[in-house]
């Protein structure tokens, strides 16, 4: 039975987490202080023999990603945060941010100081202004206590971070896409290579990492890579965030290593909402393919997840009960995508659109057998785009064609939707 891991977590429940004064009494900074004293390559290899992947998505190695950077040449390099956090289903970095905020700010020196960065910035969802508040005040109080600034925690290193609150998109979560928008452009996915490591922000060796990535180094530094990898599996070492939304008792963010299954996190959830039977799930946010039952006890790493058909993502396990309208669920995500896609690809641009035209009118009762037709051939024109928002978009319509093809028939055959809406949309609170 797998338990709970609370490091990245520990201090959320606590009044005033976020002050330096409270961060501090509860040993903040000492993983810093720690880092000054090593090597920045010790520290890079450190990362990288803990077996620390992305938490943004990918499950990249970031100490490998660290290790691309080119030899330092006297110009600047940079580390920049992705807490863009747009993924329907995706909430984890916020609460770490309102929460703990020092925490990724001890993870950016040491990260910095790993890399040869003097100056780090935090690119953040525009639309949460409370967060970005609390980050200003944290890196405020921080500058005032000699932890930033000329002389980091009295050593001779120096090290600005800004934070800079983007306009609101999602493709500014893709990291080329976001550095355009630091530059102050509109935030495209650019051409790869060159990779962000060679020529990021301003043409500039940089290394982007997710916030939750970041905030898990300092912890690293103090335990080790032995006590990082006595946790998780063989090729997904450590713990993670794993956020639970939807039909559930108790909604809400589970740290636990990496290979507990959606059984167990259900049930650290409460279960299922009283009455009811799962009916889906998503490992990883919207962008992933869906699951049903029959994964639930499945070990969630990033490869098993993958050879199971979809992807981790970032563990926005999104619970949906047999109340649910899977063609309205499909609906409301392919809107977003129609929305967010940045226009820069024809296949994109006008297959979301096609897509999120063709679900609305089957959800609203007047499609055609046709439709499901274009249901089935658009998501493959959609491959081979500029970025992966492409790429991902049909993913969970394609998966709930596999699993709930009768379901999108129905709609069709009656003209309207078979679900109940006030008892979908009851548990809500939402008005039917
Ligand atoms: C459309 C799109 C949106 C993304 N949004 C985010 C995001 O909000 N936060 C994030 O960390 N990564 C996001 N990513 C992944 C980033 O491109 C990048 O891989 C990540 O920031 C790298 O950090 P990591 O190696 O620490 O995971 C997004 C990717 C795509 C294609
Ligand atoms: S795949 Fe979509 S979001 Fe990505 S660059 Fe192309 S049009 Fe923009």
């Amino acid at each position: 039975m797998t338990t709970l891991t609370p490091v990245l977590t520990k201090r959320w429940g606590k009044a005033n987490s976020w002050r330096l004064a409270e961060y501090q009494a509860d040993g903040g900074y000492q993983a810093a202080r720690k880092a000054l004293t090593m090597e920045p390559q010790a520290i890079v290899d450190l990362v990288k023999a803990a077996g620390l992947r992305g938490r943004g998505g990918a499950g990249f190695p970031a100490g490998t990603k660290w290790s691309f950077l080119p030899k330092p040449d006297g110009g600047p390099r940079y580390l920049v945060v992705n807490a863009d956090e747009s993924e329907p289903g995706t909430c984890k970095d916020m609460p770490m941010l309102m929460a703990d905020p020092h925490m990724l700010l001890e993870g950016m020196i040491i990260t910095s100081w790993a890399i040869g960065c003097h100056h780090a910035f935090i690119y953040l969802r525009g639309e949460v202004v409370h967060v970005y508040r609390r980050l200003l005040r944290a890196i405020e109080e921080a500058r005032a206590a000699g932890i930033l600034g000329d002389h980091v925690l009295g050593t001779d290193y120096q090290l600005e971070i800004t934070a800079h609150a983007g306009g609101g998109a999602y493709i500014c979560g893709e990291e080329t896409a976001l550095l355009d928008s630091l530059e102050g452009k509109r935030g495209q996915p650019r051409l790869k290579p060159p990779f962000p490591a060679a020529e990021g922000l301003y043409a500039r060796p940089t290394v982007i990492n997710n916030v939750e990535t970041i905030s898990q180094v300092p912890p690293i530094i103090l335990g080790g890579a032995d006590w990082f990898g006595s946790m998780g599996t063989e090729k997904s070492h450590g713990f993670g965030i794993f956020s639970l939304s939807g039909h559930v008792q108790r909604p809400g963010q589970y740290e636990a290593p990496f290979g507990v299954t959606m059984r167990e996190l259900i049930d650290m959830a409460g279960g299922i909402r009283e009455g009811h039977k799962l009916k889906f799930w998503m490992p990883g946010g919207a962008s992933t393919s869906m699951f049903t039952e029959e994964q639930l006890d499945l070990n969630l790493d990033y490869d098993n997840v993958i050879q199971a058909g979809s992807m981790l993502g970032t563990r926005a396990l999104q619970v949906f009960d047999d109340t649910v309208c899977v063609v309205r669920v499909v609906s409301r995500w392919m809107e977003f995508y129609a929305h967010e896609s940045c226009g820069k690809c024809t296949p994109c641009r006008e297959g979301t659109a096609w897509l999120r035209d063709t679900l609305c009118r089957i959800e609203a009762g007047g499609g055609t057998p046709a439709d499901m037709d274009v249901l089935g051939d658009i998501p493959a024109s959609i491959g081979g785009c500029f970025c992966p928002l492409g790429a991902g978009a049909p993913l969970a319509l394609n998966s709930s064609l596999k699993y709930f093809r009768d379901e999108y028939e129905e709609h069709i055959r009656l003209g309207r939707c078979p679900f109940d809406r006030a008892a979908t949309t009851a548990f809500n609170g939402e008005v039917a």
